[in-house]
């Protein structure tokens, strides 16, 4: 059996039950009875429910009313004003929060800067400052193409003070990705840096964004943060500006913007199963009020916590659990810029031990890359400042949960697995530690207010225990409001793909408890290393390239990465293959992150007669099986004979 049919049947099989500790559960925020009656309510009265949530936050206008809901679009606090910057700075300092460490950022050759809240607030106050000279104003776009340096969430809270909308681009990403990024979004300026760091290497940032800037005419400014202090060797004048010339002689104080509830607070672009990405629109108040109170329930967090996301601001994770939910809630958040193998893969647990982090939110891909590399390394760091762990990004196998619960939290720390997605804004299910026992490989419990349930594809909903698609039954606030600038696409992809409820994509069952295991996406999205790609943007990356004539792309099981892309190509006449100058093209047009492992050349994909290509059988094949189900429809299915004694390049 392949390793990922392994890991779904391991994680189906599994029957351990672990309890959080009595010391743990007693002191936890949310108790098990609490936990069931403030469920109850959440979907009984709702309007009390968020109101009670929401009031713990500041808003200039109080709601009107809780939510408008006009299937398929959602208002939350309709009516009301808010500033999600402002929660998350002015407010607590005005709680007395000023001195608190805000953000601990390390560099990854050993830097360490502290910003405290009052620090955090009179940057953002200046950013805020220097893009209102800059012209931006509330509804303008801003693209963000950033290292993950103080300034990138310094950048955020500013668009968001201005009631500008961020879009950023994880930094990994290709020119052409992020031209593609600008243009869809009409950003007028790109905050980025002239590079990061990236295993000891800076990669150079500000050379992609002047060719980005060369496809992309809606761009006026390029702000760039000095950060490694390469020489930067293309200087546009007029149009490039230095962060330090333009934000640091700004004043530091700044009134956040009185922004409607429902004003679009960022764009982030996320691959879904057909086409290009979608850029995943949320607003301000309902993602505000979700990623504050998950932040606090699901993370258990205290004022004393050190607080670690290890996710990139390029990615929903960063956005929802490094900035915007830990900083509402006036937490200490760390933020470390490199690879966890940089200069060894003792790096992470350095890094716990040095901060004294009692929160580690991680990946079970870099958890299966720590386990890979031995319980030695970790052995070596005091890691008992660590209170609570969190997984996030791709079903995590339960013995990569165990050794995570083990090694790493020395069975003292819960291990919250959260499922949730771009489009959900926040987690939407987790065991609450504290409240539950945890059970390896097993998201758990729905959070507050969100009503999951498993159906056909026709609609009909199923039981316990029987596998179906993962749908939700109602609205909830951190919702993806639209696609931008595709509404159609919103419609047809979440709420139309099963009448009248919304469609996650994902596969799921449910036990007898009403714990929720997640066993993976049912559409054509990889998840390579906890980032998600489609499978036909990769497959236009490479029919694009000169050589080739149709590509088709599937995943396989990887036991690192979750999955591994591989590629089937049919070459044009006379050509011969090139394997490493394919990768370089999807290297390109994409990034390295969806760079093929394996790639096929191949006469023929298997097709049916009407011309569809029946990716099951290649991931069959892929993953090293032999061919299950009809092949009868086939045009030809002596193809898949000849794939399967195929080597790889
Ligand atoms: C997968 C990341 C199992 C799932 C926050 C989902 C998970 C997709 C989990 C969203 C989990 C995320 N267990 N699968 N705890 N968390 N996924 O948009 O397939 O980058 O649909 O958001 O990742 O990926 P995205």
């Amino acid at each position: 059996m392949s390793p990922a049919s392994d890991h779904i049947d391991a994680m189906l099989h599994e029957t351990r039950v672990i309890p959080p500790s009595a010391e743990f559960q007693s002191a936890a925020r949310v108790s098990r009875e609490a936990y069931e009656r403030r469920y109850r309510q959440s979907l009984d009265q709702p309007d009390e429910f968020w109101s009670e949530v929401a009031r713990d936050l500041h808003w200039m206008k109080e709601w009107d009313r809780v939510l408008d809901w006009q299937e398929p679009h959602a208002q939350w606090f309709v009516g009301g004003q808010t500033n999600i910057a402002y929660n998350a700075l002015d407010r607590n300092v005005q709680r007395g929060l000023g001195d608190k460490r805000a953000i601990i950022w390390e560099g990854e050759d050993g830097r360490v800067r502290t910003y405290t809240y009052a620090e955090l607030l009179r940057e953002v106050c200046k950013a805020a400052n220097a893009l209102e000279e800059l012209g931006v104003v509330a509804g303008d776009r801003v693209t963000l193409y950033m290292p993950l340096i103080p300034e990138a969430a310094i950048a955020m809270l500013a668009c968001a003070r201005i009631g500008a909308v961020h879009s950023v681009v994880f930094g990994g990403f290709s020119v052409s990705a992020l031209a593609d990024r600008i243009n869809n979004a009409q950003s007028k300026l790109l905050i980025t840096a002239d590079a990061g760091y990236r295993r000891g290497k800076p990669v150079t940032l500000k050379i992609n964004a002047d060719e980005a800037a060369k496809l992309a005419p809606c761009l006026e400014h390029i702000l760039v943060v000095k950060h490694t202090g390469i020489e930067v060797e293309w200087w546009t004048e007029g149009r490039d500006l230095w962060w330090h010339d333009v934000v640091d002689r700004q004043s530091d104080r700044h009134e956040a913007a009185a922004l409607d509830s429902e004003h679009p607070l960022f764009i982030l672009y996320t691959s879904g199963s057909t086409g290009t990405p979608k850029g995943v629109q949320h607003t301000t108040g309902g993602y505000m009020v979700s990623t504050y109170l998950t932040t606090q329930t699901v993370f258990d967090l205290r004022d004393d916590d050190i607080y670690w996301c290890t996710a990139d601001i390029g990615w929903i994770t960063g956005h929802s659990y490094s900035v915007y939910g830990p900083l509402l809630n006036g937490a200490t958040v760390v933020m470390y810029e490199g690879a966890p193998n940089q200069p060894d893969w003792g790096r992470f647990w350095d890094i716990v031990q040095k901060h004294r982090i009692t929160i580690l939110y991680t990946a079970p891909t870099a958890i299966r890359s720590f386990m890979q590399h031995g319980e030695e390394i970790p052995g070596r760091y005091d890691l008992s400042s660590l209170r609570l762990l969190g997984s996030v990004g791709e079903p995590i196998n339960p013995e990569a949960w165990m050794w995570y619960y083990r090694v790493i939290g020395g069975e003292r720390c819960p291990v919250v697995d959260t499922w949730w997605q771009t489009e959900t804004g926040s987690i939407m299910l987790t065991t609450l530690p504290g409240a539950f026992p945890s059970k390896p490989g097993s998201a758990g419990l729905p959070m507050f207010g969100i009503e999951p349930a498993l159906m056909t594809r026709e609609g009909e909903e199923l039981g316990a225990d029987d596998g179906g698609l993962l749908v939700i039954k109602r609205p909830w606030p951190s919702m993806l409001r639209t696609v931008y600038g595709d509404d159609e696409r919103y419609r047809k992809s979440y709420w139309g793909e099963i009448q009248g409820v919304y469609f996650a994509g994902d596969g799921a069952r449910r036990d007898a408890d009403g714990y929720y295991t997640i066993v993976g996406r049912v559409d054509d999205v990889l998840n390579v290393s906890g980032h998600r790609l489609g499978t036909m943007e990769i497959e236009s990356a490479l029919v694009a390239h000169p050589d080739v004539s149709e590509a088709a792309v599937v995943g396989k099981p990887d036991p690192v990465k979750g999955e591994a892309v591989v590629a089937y190509v049919l070459l044009q006449d006379g050509h011969t293959a090139d394997p490493a100058a394919l990768r370089a093209h999807v290297t390109r047009e994409i990034g390295a992150l969806a760079r093929p492992d394996a790639i096929y050349i191949a006469d023929a994909l298997p097709k049916t007669r009407s011309g569809k290509i029946m990716r099951r059988f290649l991931r069959q094949l892929a993953a090293g099986q032999t061919i299950q189900g009809d092949t009868s429809t086939l045009e030809d299915p002596a193809v898949l004979d000849r794939l399967a004694v195929t080597q790889p390049l």
